[in-house]
């Protein structure tokens, strides 16, 4: 037999938690299990210009034939003219865009492309990030490598330890850089350390792949992208994976793009052939249904501004939130100073909690949340991150 020479790989540890979670009979029980929007009803609504882009989508379409190897090509526009705004005009003809199957199928592609150019094997990642980086980013082949970011004791971005590392990288290296509301730990490096980096991307010839799942949800739709912005003026090359999952709540239709930035239009061309061969290798091509209601969304003045409404509004309740959990937790412990909390971005940030005040959380509160400090994230920093096997990898 030799499906059976297969193991069950344990299960994951936060599907766990949100099993716990939905048994727990108590009506105070609180879900931080999982990223994603809530409202103040604890739901992930459908946003209205997605319900009204969604009808009119459903009221017209005259077909389900299969889409072109790229995708959607109002959604490419759209989701381009979102990423460089009024700079769209100036890189527009150097950059490939391809549909992609959320964040995580621009992710994979990336790295395929990546792979392909043959100058590098290796991915470097910020400690701590993103858990899935780690499977999704080595399941495609790459080797993982971690540069300082953040001091989850301290609550501080490691800048000048970051700065350090990526200025000893190989030439030629491909580093993930969250564009803004980084996940795990809410820090985002400042303007001035951004121009560092890129500075040193420059100088070393580094290909960045930006990862951009939140914008507008921080600062505005064109603040959470600047660094993206500086960069494609100063660089001649880079990779961006783009996310309609939070920011047009659409998580479950899969709706993403990868922007591969290319020297010249003539290298687009390149760039364009190389990513439809890469999709057409794993999945063949994107699904439709997600980028038709983002193009619906992005080409019609009125649903475009009820979106932006909305997404304002979702991005003033996580600072709001935020500053409340602030101000609660010093109000009752007078001793912290918890005021990070406030001018961190997005959905997450690390507490710095032990194991075991998160079972007590759990416990006596309901409250259903997962030790995330560095260490958990990167839980056995005596194996390099890139000799360990997939077990060994958190989700
Ligand atoms: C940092 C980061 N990158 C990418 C993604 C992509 O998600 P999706 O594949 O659902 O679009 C997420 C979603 O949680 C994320 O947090």
């Amino acid at each position: 037999m030799t499906l059976e020479r297969l193991n069950e790989i344990p299960a994951d540890a936060i599907l766990g938690l949100m099993t716990a979670f939905q048994a727990d009979p108590s009506s105070q029980k609180t879900d931080l299990t999982v990223g994603v929007y809530r409202d103040d009803q604890g739901r992930t609504p459908v946003m209205r210009a997605v319900a009204a882009s969604e009808q009119r989508l459903l009221d017209n379409q005259v077909t389900k034939s299969y889409l072109p190897p790229l995708g959607v090509d109002g959604f490419r526009d759209g989701v381009r003219k979102m990423v460089f705004g009024p700079a769209d005009d100036a890189h527009a003809s150097r950059t490939a865009v391809i549909q992609t199957p959320g964040g995580c199928g621009a992710l994979r592609v990336a790295a395929e492309l990546y792979l392909r150019t043959g100058t590098g094997e290796t991915v470097w990642l910020s400690e701590p990030t993103w858990p899935n980086h780690l499977g999704l980013l080595g399941a495609a082949g790459l080797a993982l490598e971690t540069y300082p970011y953040y001091d989850a004791v301290s609550h501080e971005l490691q800048a000048d330890e970051m700065l350090d590392t990526l200025s000893r990288l190989p030439p030629r290296s491909l580093i993930v850089l969250q564009a803004s509301l980084h996940n795990p730990t809410g820090a985002d490096p400042d303007d001035a350390t951004w121009d560092e980096v890129i500075g040193i991307l420059e100088e070393r010839s580094i290909v960045p792949l930006f990862d951009i799942a939140y914008q507008g949800l921080g600062d505005g739709l064109d603040e959470d992208v600047a660094v993206i912005r500086r960069a494609v003026e100063r660089l001649p090359e880079a990779l961006i994976a783009f996310s309609c999952s939070k920011n047009f709540g659409l998580y479950r239709e899969r709706t993403g793009a990868l922007l591969a930035v290319g020297r010249d239009p003539s290298q687009r061309k390149v760039l364009e052939s190389q990513a439809a061969n890469v999709a057409r290798g794993i999945y063949s091509m994107g699904p439709a249904h997600g980028p038709l209601i983002v193009a619906g969304i992005l080409d019609d003045p009125t649903l475009e501004e009820l979106w932006k409404e909305e997404l304002a509004e979702m991005g003033n309740r996580i600072r709001r939130l935020r500053g409340v959990f602030a101000d609660e937790l010093e109000a009752e412990r007078p001793d912290l100073d918890a005021s990070w909390l406030a001018s961190q971005r997005g959905m997450f940030s690390l507490l710095g909690i032990s194991e075991q005040q998160v079972d007590r959380l759990r416990e006596e509160q309901h409250i259903y949340t997962w030790c995330a400090t560095a260490e958990s994230i990167s839980p056995d920093s005596t194996i390099p991150i890139s000799k360990r096997s997939p077990g060994q990898w958190p989700h």
